[in-house]
């Protein structure tokens, strides 16, 4: 069994390492090595990633590559490439890194090579996508499709829906792809509302086919397309089959629900939800950008993926990434950290990487099932992830990040060239981003602040009252990722880079990223409550705020007037 983080040497070096840095302010490390950020840059292609303005020595990061040794970090990262079980406690594989294998090479899982089923579906995806492109996959009535409308939720919607969003500039005119997660009916009608059923086209995203939401969400969908055409009996079973596709582990319930056997995509046990954008789960990327754009998002991908492999640890972007958020989380004590891209199109991102981070290190066992609050010495897993695009956020939450009494590692990224130029607004854009960074690494002193007001004629009272309000301590860290366009290719890039900066942390820290037991406590409860919030059976065993709220509840539906 692996030592607990707290165990290996490096740690306790790390930990003396820190005390040498407290209150070593960034401006000094920045003046005292004028080459700091040839020091702590590093390029993949036109991908470009700072992390010179981190609280940071060249010692640090040998300390730091250290502990992954010590982690055996490169035995995971080979192990996961050749298909080993490293999601324990469901017995899977983790490879993910198969469905955008673009180079000859097999990927074995249990001794079978996997590319062959992931080459068909790729080529089932393009042949419906091609076919809903050109006019030629024809609805019920004969009518082409004009509108895709992808029903899933967590890895089945967030990844896809914040993909599309991002390549909308590289968007076919038609289908229009719309995305319904929530089981809160409100997104589905709402969704439905401007669309006619003679063009609409389901894609019902579950891998396991049984989630509550994507189910509930898909039966009203069929409903409403039945419904919408006048249709039932053999027509109806006949329409659904046109006007839904399925994306699943689990066709055979695909096929109980109406979809057509040829129009069941498969996925496998070895793709995990969040890691599944690459899969036919990406259906609705393919169907917004076409085949050809989505295979570039692969490649991206596979990019990183080879540098993941092969670059030495000390220069390995998405072992850096992991590393130096582990540094904030496990030594300075950051709990949370903000992405925050300069590119309105990656409004989605941050709400993707939630899911990819949180539910992925959001663990509190290690591998072998010790807890971390145990004898063995505690230490916090994942952070909380959060963040919105620049400049929306400056002019919200930003205030907190310089100012506010709280360390949050910062990761900004941003494209040099727009894909939608409007006079100078990317110039703005760039300058608002950069001036960002600087700014909260830089901070303002005191002696600046007076020297500022005082240049401004306030009197030296006036100078006293505000200055400390106009402090900035500055020596807050960020990550810059700067990349020339936001291609498919790089956005696949961007994708996979925090993929492996999760795999990095979750290794370190000797947890299982790959389960998500957390969830089910309160799948299982939703099942309970249902037939009591229906009054199909009496209360439970509830304690008595979730039995004050059921009265509630009971009582504002005996009120409602019966419709007649
Ligand atoms: O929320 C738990 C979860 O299992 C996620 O991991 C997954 O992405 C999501 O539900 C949807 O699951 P499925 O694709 O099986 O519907």
């Amino acid at each position: 069994m692996r030592k607990p983080l707290t165990e290996l040497p490096a740690y306790d070096r790390l930990r003396a390492h820190r005390g040498e840095l407290e209150g070593v302010h960034m401006r000094t490390l920045f003046a005292s090595d004028p080459e700091r950020f040839e020091h702590f840059s590093c390029a993949l292609d036109d991908l470009l990633f700072d992390y010179s303005k981190n609280r940071l020595v060249g010692h640090t990061i040998e300390l730091l590559v250290e502990l992954a040794e010590q982690a055996h970090l490169s035995a995971a990262i080979d192990a996961m490439f050749a298909g080993k079980h490293l999601n324990l406690t469901e017995g899977r594989a983790v490879l993910h890194v198969a469905l955008r294998n673009r180079s000859e090479q097999p990927a074995y899982v249990d001794g079978r090579d996997v590319m062959p089923d992931v080459r068909r579906v790729l080529g089932q995806m393009r042949a419906l996508t091609d076919a809903i492109g050109a006019g030629t996959w024809l609805g019920a009535t004969g009518e082409r499709i004009t509108d895709v409308v992808n029903l899933g939720i967590g890895g089945s919607h967030l990844g896809p829906e914040m993909a599309v969003r991002a390549l909308r500039p590289y968007a076919r005119e038609v289908p229009r792809v719309h995305f319904v997660s929530n089981v809160d009916g409100a997104d589905l009608v709402e969704t439905l509302r401007p669309l006619r059923p003679q063009q609409t086209l389901f894609l019902v995203a579950s891998k396991t086919f049984t989630t509550l939401e994507t189910l509930t969400n898909a039966r009203s969908a069929r409903r409403w397309l039945l419904d919408g055409l006048a249709l039932s009996g053999q027509g109806g079973a006949e329409a659904v089959s046109r006007h839904f596709v399925a994306i699943t582990a689990n066709v055979d319930e695909a096929v109980r629900f109406g979809v057509a056997a040829e129009h069941a995509l498969e996925l496998w046990d070895w793709v995990g939800g969040r890691y599944s954008l690459w899969s036919a789960v990406g259906t609705s990327i393919a169907c917004a950008v076409g085949m050809d754009a989505f295979e570039e998002l692969l490649t991206g991908a596979h990019d990183i993926d080879e540098h993941f492999r092969t670059a030495p640890l000390g220069q390995n972007i998405p072992v850096l990434m992991g590393l130096i958020g582990l540094w904030y989380h496990t030594f300075w004590g950051a709990e949370s950290y903000a992405v925050l891209p300069y590119d309105q199109s990656l409004e989605r991102l941050p709400a993707h990487l939630q899911q990819l981070d949180m539910e992925s290190n959001g663990k509190r066992v290690r591998r072998g099932g010790e807890p971390l609050d145990g004898p063995l010495g505690a230490y916090g897993t994942g952070p909380i992830v959060w963040g919105a695009p620049g400049t929306n956020g400056q002019h919200a939450f930003f205030q907190l990040l310089h100012q506010g009494t709280r360390l949050i590692p910062c990761d900004f990224l941003a494209p040099a060239e727009s894909e939608r130029p409007l006079g100078d607004h990317h110039e703005k854009l760039l300058a608002s981003c950069l001036a960002q960074t600087e700014a909260l690494m830089r901070g303002r002193t005191r002696e600046e602040v007076d020297a500022a007001l005082t240049a401004e004629g306030l009197s030296p009272e006036r100078v006293e009252a505000l200055a400390p309000h106009r402090v900035f301590p500055g020596d807050r860290p960020t990550n810059t990722l700067l990349f020339r366009r936001l291609t498919p290719r790089t956005l696949g890039r961007l994708v996979a880079l925090y993929e492996h900066k999760v795999f990095v942390q979750g290794v370190l820290w000797d947890i299982n990223s790959f389960d998500q037991w957390g969830v089910e406590l309160g799948k299982a409860l939703t099942s309970d409550l249902l037939p009591e919030l229906r009054a199909e059976r009496g209360p439970g065993a509830h304690d008595g705020s979730t039995l004050g709220q059921l009265a509630y509840l009971a009582a504002a539906a005996a009120s409602r007037p019966r419709p007649r």
